[in-house]
């Protein structure tokens, strides 16, 4: 929407560190995103970094009313315009690093599903990992762990850090094809089984 990528940009603007993106990613993006997000059952998915809400949307379709969705935004500006915009989600304003707080304080134990939209390539390595840590402290054994990475920016050392980083904590992880039709290119990182 035109509007989400004017209220976007003026968020890169004022928090470009934070943002990490000048627009909001595409729907094909969030289709490959959110494809471990299980279509029975009741799942708990937590969302990190859902921004404008593409992702958002795309985990409430698949729930179809079922099981819990946790959204976990830092912009309270963000935050608001998505729990208007979602009302099935959960809108948390908060920091992801503190998740297995936040899950805590919504009765809940684990995440069988964690879909982050967080730029990890602008983050110093100290906030990757303390991100990581709090997204493997609430993931379920079999539970699935999905991210994405821009496709001009996957050499950059804050990004080859976060990939190597990824593969020392999770047993498997595989990059998706790439979705040329985002803006900017964009694929999915597919993480499983979080080593003990
Ligand atoms: C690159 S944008 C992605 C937004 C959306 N998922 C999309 O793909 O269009 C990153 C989002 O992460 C949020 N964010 C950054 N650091 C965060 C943190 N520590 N905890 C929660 N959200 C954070 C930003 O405010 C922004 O909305």
């Amino acid at each position: 929407m035109a509007n989400d990528t004017a209220l976007f940009f003026g968020q890169f603007v004022r928090s470009p560190g934070t943002t990490g993106a000048v627009a909001p990613s595409s729907l094909r993006l969030a289709r490959a995103i959110c494809a471990p997000v299980p279509e029975r059952g009741d799942p708990v998915v937590v969302e990190l970094g859902p921004g404008t809400g593409v992702f958002t949307g795309e985990i409430q379709r698949r729930l179809g009313g079922r099981g819990h969705h946790l959204a976990v935004e830092i912009n309270p500006r963000l935050a608001t315009l998505l729990s208007d915009r979602h009302p099935g989600a959960k809108v948390v304003v908060d920091d992801a690093a503190k998740l297995p707080q936040i899950l805590a304080r919504h009765g809940l134990e684990r995440a069988d599903v964690v879909v982050s939209g967080l730029p990890w390539a602008a983050f110093p390595s100290e906030l990757q990992e303390r991100l990581l840590r709090a997204i493997i402290g609430v993931l379920a054994p079999q539970g699935a762990f999905t991210t994405f990475a821009y496709v001009h920016a996957r050499t950059l050392p804050p990004a080859v850090r976060f990939r190597r980083r990824l593969s020392d904590l999770f047993e498997e992880v595989v990059a998706g094809r790439t979705v040329w039709g985002n803006v900017p290119p964009a694929f999915v990182y597919n993480a499983r089984r979080p080593r003990p």
